[in-house]
């Protein structure tokens, strides 16, 4: 039988799944009782001594204001649109009070737009925003820009390690000097205010974002975080927020680095005292220096969304603490509270949201809904007065009123100072100072530079990967060198090195030669990643497959001795890559300054040691590739390496060729990928389908217009789950990545591997039924792909024979025009008929044997 079904996701325009993007999981029932027991406990949360002093002048100024402005003007200062959802006109009409540009967001969606476009974009919209012609109102606005490790969106800026790096520095002296070069950078581009610092205390090293925590022990992150405030912004008592400072915003409160698992946006059950003595320090510290904002966090306190939890945000933040600054959104966080969607969530400023960071053209009917839910009176008038007071006392203090426009300021279009040598200079010492050494067996290092140095490894060579993720694009994926113009790979210092003292240095990445090396650095590690996007199942490097390990083990054997730069946003269980090397050095992701890294390794010339080792460990290194929770204070604290730790040039070596490298887990599973086993498996996550209606599962029945699904037992309890199709429209099961996030699956073709899932069908179809994938072309495109495949007849020939297993070559798939490497939905099951079908155990298998039992047609 020949059908025309094509993948769901063509169909089901990818647009209306991506507006569901921040997947709305129903949260679970509020426990509410432990944080009953300790509401009342005043102690908990200290009023903080600020800074930055309320000013009678200012209080004046914005009571003037606000007295002005009409309700639409007010809700309007509330609502921050992402650049690619709003033109200068919507600015000029409505006057948003912020605007952003998410990560990988460009003026005019180019990659490669310089310092000139992105002031021209601002100036355009400050321009629009004191318009009055329209809206009334001249009240400028401010553009928010993610520059977490510089000014990473823009091409050519100086790229800093990433904050796991800086953690291990632990110099609070040069953080502030960061800070200030990344506000200088953002400012020659017009922008005036900047969403870091992260001050998560990751807790579950699993977390993708573990990377843009300083460390798992608060102390470090409440100093840092009062340090970058103040190089952001100024001193309290210096040129606070002048023309040469923007806004700063600690984020995300609260409690984002200790949720379950390390789940991206999961549930934190922390008790509350642990909420204020781990999550909140860098609160204690960055609000306490000044930061004018603070970022609601998309993780839940014992069940229950922060963005609208009123507990934490108003009676904790800002009545307890005395936080007189505003509470901006994360992206639609707010639509993910129970019962709220994008477009509309009283309940969030009822919490104590003052400002939705609200991307896609949510924008507008969340203006139009907000506004009149403050006439029916669902948000009482005097919330919408607090926060507008909270945003209009920032824009005083921080001088929007008064300062030029933005191509006018200080540093704006001073291009030179976009990636300028004295801001590389000290982003390079940051990297010399991030480094940790975890092994030196028989003082390999420091290396002469006068010798045969053959660099290997995929990271060797690649500006991309040093940097991980938030950096040029979103996830930092789909970058080559060519988009670092300045920056500096680790093999570009380490060449420089050799070369200049009459060395030879060969590159090959597979470590191949001619000549046999003196020495061999490999560097390797993570790929990039972003958020959830990064979340791991638990902290084996390489999930079993060890191709880096093959190639440090290769080398070995040759009697090479084996200098292993580990680059990784999280520490990670590598004993067998540490047995197979002389030395060690975990690199974190070190950024656009790729020689700073040889700067430590090498001696110079002369044999002395220029920079040695001064990093030390603020994350645990763990022991097992399931010791995701290891942290310092632990009861039972066996790490493989303590917080704390890192050898020093000439210090004692401590570990040997022979720590335990037997896999916790098993490695034959980690080949397989496994969407669905009877729990959905990282990062995948399963929608039910029926037209334009969609759910995420989340009870044992749900009842959409063509489908019913229930959870049923195969082996053991509701291992499985049972579709009735119901014959009235087309419907089906959608297996996605998180964020509809396209993940790279090409091992699984690379291996051979079948689709297989196990079936039992009930009731014989009454039309096609087929089995889809679908794959997106490029980051944040509409260029789908896909392939489908028919199994109407093969499922017809299984009624009532109960479960058997289905097996299909992913190779027909990838024949069809299956992209592997660019996968959104690896599964899907559709039909426009009538059926009943129980399925189980989906999975990319490259261990099975036998022929596939449906043939590619
Ligand atoms: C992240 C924030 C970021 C925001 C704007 C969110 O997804 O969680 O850290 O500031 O996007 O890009
Ligand atoms: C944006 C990021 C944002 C993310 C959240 C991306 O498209 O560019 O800034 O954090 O979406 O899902």
């Amino acid at each position: 039988m020949k059908t025309t079904i094509k993948p769901l996701a063509m169909l089901v325009a990818l647009a209306a799944v991506t507006a569901c993007s921040n997947e709305q999981v129903e949260e679970k029932d509020s426990q509410q009782s432990m944080q009953k027991e300790t509401m009342n406990n005043i102690n908990i949360w200290p009023a903080l001594d600020f800074e930055v002093k309320q000013d009678a002048e200012v209080e004046a100024k914005v009571k003037v204001l606000l007295a002005t402005m009409t309700l639409e003007q007010k809700v309007a200062q509330m609502i921050q649109p992402e650049i690619r959802d709003i033109t200068i006109e919507d600015m000029r009409k409505y006057g948003f009070g912020s605007y952003l540009n998410g990560g990988g967001s460009f003026p005019n969606n180019n990659k490669q737009s310089t310092p000139e476009d992105w002031i021209k974009l601002a100036e355009a919209m400050y321009q629009a925003s004191i318009d009055d012609s329209i809206d009334g109102s001249k009240i400028p606005t401010m553009w928010g820009t993610d520059a977490v490790h510089g000014h990473n969106n823009v091409i050519g800026a100086t790229l800093f390690p990433h904050n796991i790096g800086l953690g291990a520095m632990n110099n609070p002296a040069l953080i502030e000097k960061i800070a200030e070069i990344t506000a200088k950078e953002v400012m020659v581009t017009g922008i005036d205010w900047v969403f870091a610092p992260t001050v998560a205390v990751a807790r579950d090293d699993r977390w993708g974002r573990t990377y843009e925590s300083y460390s798992e022990d608060p102390d470090i992150v409440r100093e840092y975080s009062a340090s970058i405030v103040k190089g952001l912004q100024g001193h309290a008592d210096g040129d606070f927020l002048s023309d040469k400072r923007v806004i700063s915003t600690v984020k995300h409160f609260l409690g984002d680095g200790g949720t379950e698992q390390g789940d991206d946006q999961g549930d934190n059950i922390a008790s509350e005292q642990d909420l204020f003595d781990i999550h909140a320090q860098g609160y204690v510290g960055g609000l306490t220096a000044g930061s004018q904002s603070v970022m609601a966090s998309f993780n839940s306190w014992h069940g229950e969304k922060i963005h609208g939890k009123k507990y934490l945000l108003t009676d904790v933040l800002k009545d307890k603490m005395g936080f007189d600054g505003f509470v901006v959104g994360d992206w639609n966080g707010h639509g993910q509270i129970k019962g709220c969607s994008n477009e509309d969530c009283p309940q969030a400023v009822n919490a104590g949201l003052d400002m939705y960071m609200v991307p896609t053209d949510a924008w507008k009917p969340l203006y139009e809904n907000t506004i009149a839910q403050v006439k029916s009176g669902i948000i009482p008038q005097s919330r919408i007065d607090d926060a507008v007071t909270r945003i209009l006392r920032v824009k005083f203090r921080a001088g929007l009123f008064d300062k030029p426009s933005p191509a006018n300021r200080e540093y704006s279009g001073k291009t030179e100072l976009i990636g300028a040598d004295a801001h590389r200079e000290v982003a390079r010492q940051a990297v010399r100072e991030s480094l940790v050494l975890l092994k030196n067996k028989g003082n390999v290092l420091p290396l002469a530079p006068k010798q045969h140095v053959l660099v290997a490894g995929n990271g060797a060579d690649n500006i991309g990967k040093q940097s991980g993720g938030w950096t040029v694009t979103w996830q930092g994926t789909g970058n080559n060198n060519n988009d670092f113009p300045g920056g500096t790979s680790i093999y570009d210092g380490i060449a420089e090195k050799v070369n200049a003292a009459g060395g030879k240095v060969t590159l090959n990445v597979d470590g191949e030669f001619t000549d046999k090396p003196d020495v061999a650095i490999v560097v390797f590690g993570e790929d990039p990643y972003a958020e959830g996007h990064g979340d791991r199942d638990n902290l084996d490097y390489q999930r079993g497959e060890k191709t880096d390990l093959a190639l440090l083990e290769k080398l070995k054997a040759q009697g090479i001795p084996v200098v292993s730069v580990f680059i990784s946003g999280r520490p990670m269980w590598v004993n067998a890559e540490l047995n197979a090397s002389d030395a060690f050095v975990a690199a974190w992701l070190p950024g656009s300054e790729g020689n700073g890294v040889s700067d430590v390794l090498f001696t110079l010339p002369n044999g002395e040691v220029a920079h040695d080792f001064t990093g030390k460990l603020s994350f645990s290194w763990p022991n097992d590739a399931n010791q995701a929770v290891v942290n310092k204070g632990d009861d039972d604290y066996k790490p493989l390496l303590p917080y704390g730790f890192g050898l020093r040039y000439g210090e004692e070596n401590t570990l040997g060729d022979d720590l335990n490298a037997e896999l916790t887990i098993d490695a034959n599973a980690q080949l397989k990928e496994v969407f669905f086993d009877g729990k959905m498996h990282k990062p995948w996550l399963m929608w039910l389908v029926s037209g334009d209606e969609r759910l995420q599962p989340n009870a044992n029945t749900h009842t959409l217009n063509s489908l019913s699904y229930r959870t049923v037992d195969r082996l053991v309890q509701e291992d499985s789950i049972q579709l009735t199709f119901l014959g009235k429209e087309r419907a089906g099961i959608r297996l996605v990545s998180k964020s509809n996030f396209r993940e790279d699956l090409r091992s699984a073709i690379e291996n051979n591997a079948k689709l297989t899932f196990m079936v039992n069908v009930l009731e014989k179809p009454t039309a096609p039924i087929v089995v889809s994938m679908a794959c997106q072309k490029a980051e944040s495109s509409d260029d789908n792909c896909g392939a489908a495949i028919d199994v109407t007849d093969d499922l017809s020939g299984r009624l009532h024979h109960g479960w058997s297993q289905v097996s299909i070559d992913l190779a027909c798939f990838a024949k069809k025009g299956m992209s592997f490497g660019d996968m959104v939905a690896p599964f899907e099951l559709i039909t426009d008929g009538k059926a009943t079908i129980q399925l189980s155990n989906i999975i990319y298998d490259p261990q099975i044997k036998e022929v596939a039992n449906i043939s590619c047609q």
